[in-house]
């Protein structure tokens, strides 16, 4: 099988490599408009990658197609790999707006094409672990969902007025997730923030630290918190607790977090310092899928559909801090 990426950047490199080590992927072919990147990517993953000219050559030659650009690029290289009938994986966000998006959305369900969303989570192996357990009964009723999502350092500074909002930017993987593993709507959102970490944020008319409340149709409910600073390292986290069990992901010898208790855990030197680290098994898992998927050996985990439940929630979210008030949402399905 052969696997076009488009966009080796930060996230497309990655994912070209964890292609490459795919026994079921006999060759990733890469393009990038810069010229020289996509060679030098090539020369960097050894024998097995090859760069092409042209998104031409990628669409014709490639088995599935990974969309790794900048997200403004997404639509319009979505909508060629639809045309080419090349099975895609496309970052996370598909679209910058609900109306954007569900266009995007129609037109990947007209046209039959597997289209997967890079929300790693759901390709995370304790997430689909946990996923599997509250879908066979073994936490019983679910109570509580609590996610933490911290980075460890702010973006570039200068990305954040397109950047969408702390919501559609960084919650946006756990109010994927978290209604995922639920498995039911969400009828009322709640959420607030505070900017505490720099001025930029208040600048950008965003906040840097911020808490979403979610209570979902059989009563449930959920609290998501996340920030831009952590000074331990890159700290998230899914905790779920049942009235059988209490299961936890993300909490292990490297979370960043430091004990009061006698004999508890400490971080150390070795906390996970950003996304590639902490969710490396993720994104190994995201690329074994989507090849599994291109040879029609598994379902897509993760179908743009979805991606309209987090983003409306996100902005449900968005609109509740600004207006202090909680936002009802009846009618958004799972
Ligand atoms: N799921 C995750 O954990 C995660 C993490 C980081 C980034 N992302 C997403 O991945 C996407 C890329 O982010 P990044 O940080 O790697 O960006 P980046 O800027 O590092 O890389 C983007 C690359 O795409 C190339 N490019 C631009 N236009 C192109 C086109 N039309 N065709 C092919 N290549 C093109 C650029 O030259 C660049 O090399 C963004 O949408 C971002 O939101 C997701």
């Amino acid at each position: 099988m052969r696997i076009g990426v488009a966009g080796v950047g930060r996230i497309g490199t990655m994912h070209a490599a964890n292609l490459a080590a795919l026994p079921s992927v006999d060759e990733v072919l890469l393009f990038d408009p810069v010229p020289g990147r996509a060679e030098q990517a090539a020369r960097t993953l050894g024998p097995g990658s090859t760069a092409v000219a042209t998104l031409d050559e990628l669409l014709a030659a490639g088995d599935g197609v990974l969309v790794a650009t900048p997200t403004d690029t997404h639509p319009e290289l979505l909508r060629r790999c639809l045309a080419a009938k090349v099975p895609v994986l496309c970052e996370k966000p598909v679209a910058g707006d609900l109306a954007a998006l569900a266009g995007l959305v129609a037109e990947v369900e007209a046209s039959g094409v597997p289209v997967l969303v890079g929300f790693q989570r759901r390709f995370d192996p304790a997430v689909v672990e946990l996923h599997r357990r509250i879908r066979a009964g073994d936490l019983g009723t679910v109570y509580q969902v609590r996610a933490i999502g911290n980075d460890a350092t702010p973006p570039d500074l200068g990305y954040l007025p397109a950047s969408g909002g702390i919501f559609r930017d960084l919650l946006i993987h756990d109010l994927d997730a978290v209604p995922w593993l639920v498995g039911e709507p969400v009828v009322e959102v709640y959420a607030s923030g505070s900017v505490l970490v720099d001025e930029a944020f208040a600048a950008a008319d965003d906040v840097d630290n911020a808490v979403a409340v979610l209570r979902f149709a059989g009563g449930a409910v959920a609290v998501l918190v996340g920030g831009r600073h952590d000074p331990l390292g890159y700290d998230h986290r899914l905790e779920v607790l049942g009235s059988r069990d209490s299961l936890a992901v993300g909490l292990d010898s490297r979370t960043p977090l430091t004990s009061l208790e006698p004999g508890g855990p400490v971080a150390t030197a070795d906390a996970y310092s950003g996304f590639a680290e902490r969710f490396r098994r993720a994104y190994q898992g995201e690329m074994a899928t989507f090849a599994d998927v291109v040879a029609g050996r598994a379902e897509n985990p993760s179908p743009v559909r979805d991606s309209l439940v987090s983003l409306r929630l996100a902005d449900a979210c968005e609109r509740s801090r600004r207006s202090g008030a909680p936002v009802r949402l009846e009618g958004v399905p799972v």
